[in-house]
Formats: C-alpha cells, sequence, structure tokens
C-alpha cells in the first residue's frame, strides 16, 4: 500500500482526499461517517458575513481599498454589530465537529467587510478550527471598480487576517483573474498558508416560463476539472504553498492528475452528494490500487510529475499548443 500522507496550508494530512465546503458538515453523523470512510479533513460550510452582521452598517467593505491611505483608516476594525446567534451557532458546530471527529477541522468564511474577516476568522481560531479557508467571492457589477482594487482589497484582507490570527489559512480563489499567477505570488506574500483552486461561481439559469432566476448550484462532473488542473500545472512550480485543487474531482484518476499537476490534495463535494460517503472509501482505494499498480510508493513521489517545466508535455499548457488542439478534429471531418 502506497504512503498517501500529504498537507494542506501546512496541515498534516493522512491522505489527500478532504470533504470540500458543503452542508456535509452540519451533520456530525454523516461527518462521522465520511470520517470513517477515509476523509483526510472536513472544510465546513461557510459562515457568510451577511448572516450575521448587519451589510448596511459595514462601512469597511473590503473593496473600499482608498481607505488604506489614510491614516484614520486604521480605525476601520471596529468590531461590526453582530447577530450573536448565527455566530455562535457555527462556533459552537467547530467545537461539536472537533470533539466527534480526529481529522482536521477546516472553518471556512466569507466575508464582505474588513472588520468581518478579521473579528470572526479570530472567533473560528478560538473555537478550535484546525484552519480556516476564506472563500473570496464577490461579483464585482460595478463598472467604475477595477479588477487591481478587486486584488488590493483581498490582498489587504489576507494581511488582516494574517496578522490576527496563527491558523493555518487557505484561499479559495475564483479563476477568474486576468493575471492569477501574479495575484497567487501576491498573496503568497501576504503570509497565507495555500490555496484552492477553484472556486465555482454560482451560474444563476433563467426559467423563462416562470420568469424566475433559478439558483441551485449545478453539481459537478469529472469534465470539470480540466481548469484546476491546468492552472495548477501552471502555478505550482512558481508557488511555494500547498495547492488544493477543487471542482470536477470524482475519482481515483481525477485525484492522481491534481496530484501530477502539482497539487497536494483535492476535495470533494458532488460526488458526495450523488453517491454518499462511501464515494470517499471507494476513491482511496482505487488510488492505493493505482498507485501500487504504477509503482509510486507516496504521493510525493506523485506531486508534480506534470507540472509546467518538467519535461516535453511542459508546453501542452502554453499558448503555442492552442493551435495543435484546434486541429485535433481535423482527421475526422475533412
Ligand atoms: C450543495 C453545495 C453547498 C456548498 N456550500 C459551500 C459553502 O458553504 N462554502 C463554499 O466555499 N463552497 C460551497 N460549495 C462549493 C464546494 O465547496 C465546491 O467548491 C464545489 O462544489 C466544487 O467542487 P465539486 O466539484 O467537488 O463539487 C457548495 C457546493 C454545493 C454543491
Amino acid at each position: 500500500m502506497a504512503d498517501l500522507s500529504t498537507h494542506f496550508a501546512g496541515l498534516k494530512l493522512k491522505n489527500p482526499l478532504v470533504v470540500g465546503a458543503s452542508p456535509f458538515s452540519r451533520n456530525l453523523e454523516l461527518s462521522r461517517l465520511l470520517e470513517d470512510q477515509g476523509a483526510a479533513g472536513i472544510v465546513m460550510y461557510s459562515l457568510f458575513e451577511e448572516e450575521v452582521t448587519n451589510e448596511q452598517l459595514a462601512t469597511d467593505h473590503f473593496l473600499n481599498v482608498g481607505t488604506e491611505s489614510q491614516p484614520e483608516a486604521q480605525t476601520y476594525l471596529v468590531e461590526p454589530p453582530v447577530m450573536e446567534d448565527k455566530a455562535e451557532r457555527y462556533m459552537d458546530q467547530i467545537r461539536a465537529l472537533k470533539s466527534a471527529l480526529s481529522i482536521p477541522v477546516i472553518a471556512s468564511l466569507n466575508g464582505f467587510s474588513k472588520s468581518g474577516w478579521v473579528s470572526l476568522a479570530s472567533r473560528m481560531e478560538a473555537a478550535g478550527a484546525d484552519a480556516v479557508e476564506l472563500n473570496l467571492y464577490s461579483v464585482v457589477t460595478d463598472p467604475d471598480v477595477s479588477s487591481e482594487q478587486v486584488v488590493q482589497g483581498y490582498l489587504e484582507m489576507m494581511r488582516q487576517v494574517r496578522s490576527h490570527t496563527k491558523l493555518p489559512l487557505a484561499i479559495k480563489i475564483s479563476s477568474h483573474f486576468k493575471d492569477l499567477p501574479r495575484v497567487l505570488k501576491l498573496a503568497s506574500e501576504t503570509g497565507v498558508d495555500g490555496f484552492v483552486l477553484f472556486n465555482r461561481f454560482l451560474q444563476p439559469d433563467i426559467d423563462i416560463e416562470k420568469m424566475t432566476v433559478n439558483l441551485k448550484a449545478r453539481l459537478s462532473t469529472s469534465d470539470d476539472l480540466a481548469q484546476s488542473i491546468v492552472w495548477t500545472a501552471i502555478v505550482s512550480p512558481e508557488i511555494d504553498k500547498d495547492i488544493v485543487v477543487c471542482s470536477g474531482v470524482h475519482t481515483a484518476q481525477d485525484v492522481v492528475k491534481a496530484v501530477m499537476a502539482g497539487g497536494c490534495a483535492v476535495t470533494m463535494v458532488s460526488e458526495l452528494i450523488k453517491h454518499g460517503p462511501r464515494a470517499v472509501g471507494k476513491v482511496l482505494s482505487d488510488l492505493n490500487a493505482w498507485m501500487d499498480m504504477h509503482n509510486y510508493p507516496d504521493i510525493n513521489s506523485m506531486r508534480g510529475a506534470m507540472a509546467r517545466g518538467r519535461g516535453e508535455h511542459s508546453i501542452a499548457y502554453e499558448r503555442r499548443n492552442y493551435m495543435q488542439a484546434l486541429q485535433s478534429y481535423n482527421e475526422n471531418l475533412l
């Protein structure tokens, strides 16, 4: 049996399979089942700042980057008024999961104000979380907000959270940045410990009969994995932080691709919703069998084998092979 041990944002993991942020962690019984099946860690459902504070009262939205240049802006770390119930219930759930499980429990935070990110992350640390995943999810609809403003806002938030908590911090980020390698490099310099590639934006659909917007989260398939894999392969050689591959991981082969691209671990949600906790056990036993058959003694010996800069396949991730890919159907069509 191969040694599957690895790490996630500096946390030691017994294998690379982590349950991604989802409702599973709301239920202790299900969480125990996932642990019994071999899950190496569990990311909790997100605590959304707007669930616990009044958005209107938060004058320090993290996209208000201009405030950093003014000395009085330092006062923005005032506690926003918190509706205690929801925040405290989340902290209680951290404590409950910690006492029910022996695997790492990673809290997940989705904030919108600097003070919210900082104060809620600190409370997650105090409640006993092993790490915090900061879920960067803002849909910028204002045409006067530039991408640089958004990036600077995120970086300032990471610096603030980093300076107020010692916990490992993982940044769950979307692929929608025009200069992703630079954003990840700058984010690494804030002292965060790892990246989760990628967050999927909600893709609302329009019901043309009912004239409504359907907000149901779409479950992924392995076809959704490509984007995370390509970018992990591109950025992993440049970034000295743990990368976790997220979105579209369903099989042991998907895990192998993620690790070969340079990922340390993966998160899985859709597969578990479709097939239940037993999917964890199946993927892990298939992974063991695949690694044995291909003579990989441990995760480290596979990691990065297909990353950019490692061998001839390297250029496949770059523009040069775009033309070749487009021509791949020519033989059948012409
Ligand atoms: C029902 C459901 C609930 C989710 N809840 C959260 C959440 O609270 N926080 C979060 O960051 N991501 C959440 N996600 C996104 C997942 O963590 C994950 O990023 C996404 O499903 C892609 O991974 P997958 O292909 O393994 O499903 C949720 C996804 C689903 C399907």
